[in-house]
């Protein structure tokens, strides 16, 4: 196993130590490790099952880790350490407000169908930064014209194609200015024809040094856009390193499998190279 940007001298944006998360019976994260430091683009592949939401939710504190620790520029995620070394679960308004930090953005985009764009991308300014209404709004017409939608600002999210959708859940996730944006599967519910366009945003985000974990099934788009990239295997860690170790001879022989499976599945993949998006 290989470790990325071990030699970056600043302290990781993203530290994860030892993260579990059972669901019942069901251990779906087993004792999960890994740095993400600043302006790291890494994807996390892995088959159907292995916990990658499960992963990316805990880290947005959708889930409630069951063991473990997150740390994000140095703040403890999701729980407080009590003096007798115990942890207690932060308020609701406190893991609100780090749950902010982290911009998750969905496969299926979850807007909220009777508000229009430019309040989807504002909501979150308003209840949980509590940033005025007018300002909010600046904010989200900037954000909405970087991602090339100022001109559905009053749109509902029905009238938008997917690839216009996921624009605008990528505009809200930024709205929160996050220290790190969390994308789960983001264009894998969109036709191939609207996959480009979300690409080209993801790729104009990278250029400008967001730092994203980005969960994807695109070997290609792993291996061409990613600096580094996680192979998760039921619940474990099972490789992490530069896409030319990931997608090379000597990955792991469980990570080779899983890749040379994909590449035969997918043969007429469809992602453009790192040099068309970024
Ligand atoms: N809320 C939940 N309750 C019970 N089991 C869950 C829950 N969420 C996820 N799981 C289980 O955890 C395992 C991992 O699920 P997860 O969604 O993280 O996988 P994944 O790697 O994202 O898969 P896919 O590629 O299909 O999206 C699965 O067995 C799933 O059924
Ligand atoms: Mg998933």
């Amino acid at each position: 196993m290989q470790s990325g940007g071990s030699e970056t001298a600043a302290p990781p944006v993203l530290s994860v130590r030892n993260l579990r998360k059972t669901f019942g019976d069901l251990e779906v994260l087993k004792r999960a490790s890994f740095d993400i430091y600043q302006k790291e683009v890494v994807g996390i592949i892995g088959a159907s099952g292995s916990g990658k939401s499960t992963l990316l939710r805990c880290l947005n504190l959708l889930e409630t880790p069951t063991d473990g620790t997150i740390d994000l520029q140095g703040e403890r995620f999701g729980f407080r350490q009590r003096s007798e070394g115990e942890m207690t679960l932060l308020s609701a308004s406190e893991i609100a407000r780090q749950r902010a930090k982290t911009g998750m953005v969905f496969q299926s985009f979850n807007l909220w169908p009777h508000r229009s764009v430019l309040e989807n991308v504002i909501e979150g300014l308003i209840i949980v930064k509590r940033i005025p209404r007018p300002e909010a709004q600046e904010i989200g017409v900037r954000l909405l014209e970087k991602v090339g939608l100022k001109d559905k600002i009053d749109s509902y999210p029905a009238r938008l194609s997917g690839g216009q959708q996921q624009r605008v859940g990528i505009a809200r996730a930024l709205a929160m200015d996050p220290a790190i944006l969390l994308l789960d599967e983001p264009t894998s519910a969109l036709d191939p024809e609207l996959v480009g366009e979300v690409l080209n945003v993801i790729g104009e985000l990278a250029e400008e040094g967001m730092t994203m974990i980005i969960v994807t099934h695109e070997m290609r788009f792993a291996h061409e856009a990613c600096d580094r990239v996680i192979f998760l295997h039921e619940g474990l860690i099972a490789d992490d390193g530069p896409p030319s170790y990931i997608f090379g001879p000597c990955a792991s022989e469980r990570t080779q499998a899983f890749v040379a499976r994909y590449v035969s599945r997918h043969a007429g993949d469809s992602m453009p190279r790192k040099s068309e998006i970024r």
